[in-house]
């Protein structure tokens, strides 16, 4: 594990010494509970609308500051707030309003990411709002519960608007989630994670974009900051804990593990519940992906502590706190997914993905405003091929040579691309010629692809209008590595 610089204020000595502490799960008294910032909880918003078959909340996109370590405040962004934004809680069936202004300097949308609305509501790049501007999106929500979020979309103000703090989580709720018996108390065992990595210089001071590798590789930070906080720790009752993860970093992919090598079961991908559970002891986690996890806490002594952790970061340090009564349960089947018959796709599309230093395309174009790439028919179902080209199709087939550096994952041929569409969600039909991995049977919005990886998806188009797809390393897309396509 390593520790470049977690800040200068913490004692980096004292704070090796924890970490390896907490990597052996050794337990301690409660005194001695290490030090840290408490893991903060977005706020779920207020509903402004008394019915209870519709929801009205109020964002405002601000400027702010924050202090992530003491005495040092940062520029940031947030909504509602100096830096994130509330959750936003929404039921399958509602109709939804939200009343946004623009209280920034500079242009910004706000985009739903993994929700089915029209284009004209998506919060796109084609939607641009200017400074002092207030619109109103309306939707109604027609998708199985899940945990979604929302963050701007300006092409060439994505990675600096997220970078500094406009990000927010959704999550939909219905009455089939509504009535299984997982952790959903919110903020005591069901627990929401974004997930960010960001640069700070020897004063504490947030950097942004500090070279050329920054723009290549996309903005990789030297320390966590979870819901805001660096160096979080969360209290844990001895019981389950359901954890909803958003990957809101500009370009990390997390590879998510407990540190004492315990195992969790994953329950959700980015568009809801996987039909069944499975167990396993690593999550990979690409920029714009969710999942949901839930780790039994119920066989560790009180005051015993581990750390959620991803190669050279620690990510979130737990302290077991004490038994407490679990009536939640996980069961083996969850929910269905009807797959999506290939021999239903009308239609097949073809996506190469290249990267040549900072020319980073697809089917060798850059974005631009000006360009339709795709006319898709509404409420067709197409089959998307996505293929990592590597850099300018050098890339053979096989993956050694796979070295992580900071976080970046690079193998022979080039970067890992997540790639992003909006107004859907897809069912992962293969993954180079084989059956997806159980973390992607489920709805997926965002896919990572490795050099040389060959996906393809499928879905059912259903709402009208402009829309993106996009690679979601956020520098990438600022740089162009995004279509467009309308559906009508
Ligand atoms: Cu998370 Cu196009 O967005
Ligand atoms: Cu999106
Ligand atoms: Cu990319």
């Amino acid at each position: 594990m390593n520790t470049t610089r977690i800040g200068h204020r913490s004692f980096p000595l004292i704070r090796l010494f924890l970490i390896m502490l907490s990597l052996f799960a050794v337990s301690y008294p409660l005194s001695a509970r290490p030090s840290g910032n408490p893991l903060p909880i977005p706020p779920l918003l207020e509903d402004n609308d008394p019915s209870p078959e519709r929801e009205s909340f109020n964002l405002v996109a601000q400027n702010g500051a924050r202090e992530f370590f003491p005495g040092s405040r940062s520029a940031t962004k947030g909504y509602n707030g100096s830096y994130l934004g509330p959750v936003l809680r929404v039921w399958r069936g509602h109709n939804v309003t939200v009343n946004i202004e623009n209280r920034l300097n500079e242009k910004t949308t706000v985009h739903w990411h993994g929700l089915e609305v029209d284009g004209a509501m998506d919060g796109g790049p084609f939607y641009p709002h200017a400074s002092g501007e207030r619109w109103t999106v309306r939707f109604t929500v027609d998708q199985p519960a899940a945990t979604l979020w929302y963050h701007p979309h300006v092409h060439g103000l994505i990675g600096e608007q997220v970078y500094r703090g406009l990000s927010g989580i959704l999550i939909v709720e219905d009455d089939i989630t509504e009535n299984l018996p997982l952790p959903k108390d919110y903020g005591i065992n069901d627990i929401p994670l974004i997930l960010q990595d960001k640069r700070f210089d020897s004063g504490g001071n947030l950097l942004y974009k500090t070279s050329v590798a920054d723009l290549m590789h996309g903005m990789f930070g030297n320390t966590m900051v979870v819901n805001g906080a660096v160096n979080p720790y969360l209290d844990v009752g001895a019981r389950k804990i359901r954890f909803r993860l958003i990957n809101g970093s500009n370009a990390r992919t997390f590879e998510l593990s407990l540190s004492d090598g315990s195992s969790f079961k994953q329950i959700a991908t980015d568009g809801g519940l996987l039909e069944q559970p499975f167990e396993t002891r690593r999550l990979v986690l690409s920029p714009g992906e969710r999942a949901e996890i839930i780790a039994d806490f119920s066989g560790y002594k009180e005051g015993s502590t581990l750390s959620l952790v991803t190669p050279g970061l620690e990510v979130l340090r737990l302290h077991v706190t004490g038994t407490a009564k679990d009536d939640t349960r996980i069961p083996k089947k969850m929910v269905s997914i009807a797959p999506i018959q290939e021999s239903s796709a009308e239609k097949k599309r073809t996506f190469v993905l290249e990267q040549m230093g900072p020319n980073v395309t697809i089917n060798g174009k850059r974005f631009s405003m000006n360009r339709i790439d795709e006319k898709v028919r509404f409420g067709a179902t197409e089959i998307w091929e996505i293929r990592n080209a590597g850099m300018g199709g050098m890339m053979g087939p096989g993956r050694n040579f796979m070295s992580r550096f900071r976080g970046m994952i690079m193998m022979r041929g080039g970067m890992a691309h997540p790639f992003h569409i909006h107004g859907i969600r897809f069912q992962v039909l293969e993954r180079n010629g084989q059956k997806p991995s159980p973390a992607e049977q489920g709805w997926k919005d965002t896919v990572l692809l490795y050099p040389g990886d060959n996906v393809r998806v499928i879905a059912k188009f259903m709402r009208k209008g402009a829309f993106v797809y996009h690679c979601h390393i956020l520098e990438h897309d600022d740089l162009g590595m995004m279509g467009s396509f309308v559906v009508e």
